[in-house]
């Protein structure tokens, strides 16, 4: 199942563009600038990754590149400026496309030296009404569109054009990015598949007396073997009360008998993210508390993708989640009082405090608005989110009975909407207490 390694090819990037493009209206441009490359310390840099959105529209990788859509234009929609040929440094840092193969490869319709972007950009911006970009991501880049647009204005009196709209590009880019193609989604499958082996691997290796990054290493190690490039988010491994810190990333405390473990790790395959957390038992067995806990938030999280398909909101599906785990706390002895006043008071947000999922794809927390207009989104088929309802429970919580403090559980996996229903792109790592016990003890 991992030797198939689905890519995407040149005709999925061309297909976007062609959609892209045609949701500019007439006399209109866009830009695109890549992502920044990131000085660590000294002369090493952090590992480079694209863009989301520069991404999508071209499938191109590499730094110091600027993306220039024009719709009907005769020379041609797409231009692209990038980094020059340059051998003496390709030694150092690998081959750059270039201009030639900025056009051959990645489906150019022309392709300019990065260097020339000044002078080019107050050329294609000339007579252009409506100009579409990523306001206020990056201040840099905002001044320099700004700049850009100031030049042409100092020529307005000879009777040049010059833009009076700016629209933020994100709200087309990111509508398309919310709706999978199949091709994604193969990739998306196959993103699922590394994790969940990876996940399995873990729970196989798990004992008492590890160190959380020794769990993490396991993880790991799966993911880059399996060629995901790299987690596609800081891996998450927090034994005991640990669980019930969100996004704890220290992964350096040991792993104790008789706690549990959380982990919540994915990885990014041909630039897209899986997301999974699984919360087992260190020495294999749940305890009577950490048992009873476990199975109400993984009831509620089976009856929340059961609710998944075209046309519910996804309010729908956080109220579902409060509701149920509210309605589980009372029948647990965690609350105690009325049901609806207990969600109106919002008391569960001291056991659940996080939302129960986010789009999901190139990005980890995913590109699109969970509201248009006002009113929640209502979910399409093609959309993929994270399912992941979790309790977490104060290791000071002086509320509650003892034996419940300290525990934290969450449970993710990532759910395609399909045109009837759902798919569970991560459904090959176990999550009941049988399974998991099962693969703890065949150790
Ligand atoms: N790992 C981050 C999240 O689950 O949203
Ligand atoms: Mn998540
Ligand atoms: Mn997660």
């Amino acid at each position: 199942m991992l030797d198939n390694k689905p890519t995407l090819n040149q005709a999925e990037f061309a297909a976007r563009r062609q959609k892209f493009l045609q949701q500019l209206p007439a006399n209109s441009i866009a830009i695109l600038s890549s992502a920044d490359e990131c000085y660590r310390n000294g002369d090493t840099h952090y590992n480079y990754r694209q863009n989301s959105n520069f991404y999508y529209l071209t499938g191109f990788t590499e730094p110091d590149a600027v993306a220039v859509f024009i719709p009907r234009r005769t020379e041609g929609e797409f231009i692209l400026f990038n980094r020059v040929k340059d051998p003496s440094k390709e030694i150092w840092t690998g081959y750059y496309a270039g201009q030639a193969g900025a056009v051959k490869d990645y489906g150019a319709n022309q392709a300019f030296a990065i260097t020339e972007l000044d002078a080019k950009m107050v050329e294609l911006l000339t007579g252009k009404q409506r100009v579409y970009y990523a306001t206020a991501r990056n201040d840099q880049f905002d001044v320099r569109v700004m700049h850009w647009v100031n030049e042409l204005q100092a020529k307005v009196r000879s009777g040049v054009g010059t833009p009076t709209e700016f629209f933020n590009i994100e709200t087309i880019v990111h509508e398309m990015r919310l709706i999978k193609s199949s091709a994604e989604l193969a990739i998306m499958r196959h993103a699922g598949n590394i994790s969940a082996q990876a996940h399995k691997k873990a729970m196989h290796v798990c004992h008492p007396g590890m160190y959380e990054y020794q769990l993490q290493a396991a993880i790991e190690y799966e993911f880059k073997y399996h060629g995901s490039s790299y987690p596609a988010y800081g891996s998450i491994v927090g034994g005991g009360k640990n669980a019930c810190i969100l996004h704890y990333v220290d992964n350096n405390a040991v792993l104790n008998d008789g706690d549990l473990v959380l982990v919540d790790a994915g990885g990014e395959y041909e630039y897209y993210s899986s997301d999974i957390t699984r919360t087992y038992p260190i020495n294999g067995k749940f305890s009577a508390a950490q048992r009873a806990l476990y199975e109400l938030v993984l009831r509620v999280q089976l009856s929340t993708i059961a609710l998944v398909k075209p046309g519910v909101r996804y309010d729908v599906l956080q109220d579902h989640v409060r509701k149920e785990l509210t309605r589980g706390l009372i029948e647990l002895g965690l609350l105690t009082g009325d049901l609806e006043k207990l969600i109106a008071d919002k008391a569960y947000f001291d056991f659940y405090m996080h939302n129960f999922g986010h789009w999901l794809g190139l990005d980890t927390h995913d590109a699109g608005t969970y509201k248009v207009d006002g009113q929640w989104r209502e979910l399409k088929a093609g959309m993929v989110l994270t399912v992941e309802p979790g309790l977490y429970v104060a290791p000071d919580n002086h509320k509650v009975d003892a034996k419940w403090r300290g525990i934290g559980i969450r449970i993710e996996d990532d759910v395609l909407v399909t045109e009837t229903g759902y798919e569970v792109l991560t459904v090959a790592v176990p999550k009941s207490v049988e399974e998991i016990e099962r693969l703890c003890a065949g150790k």
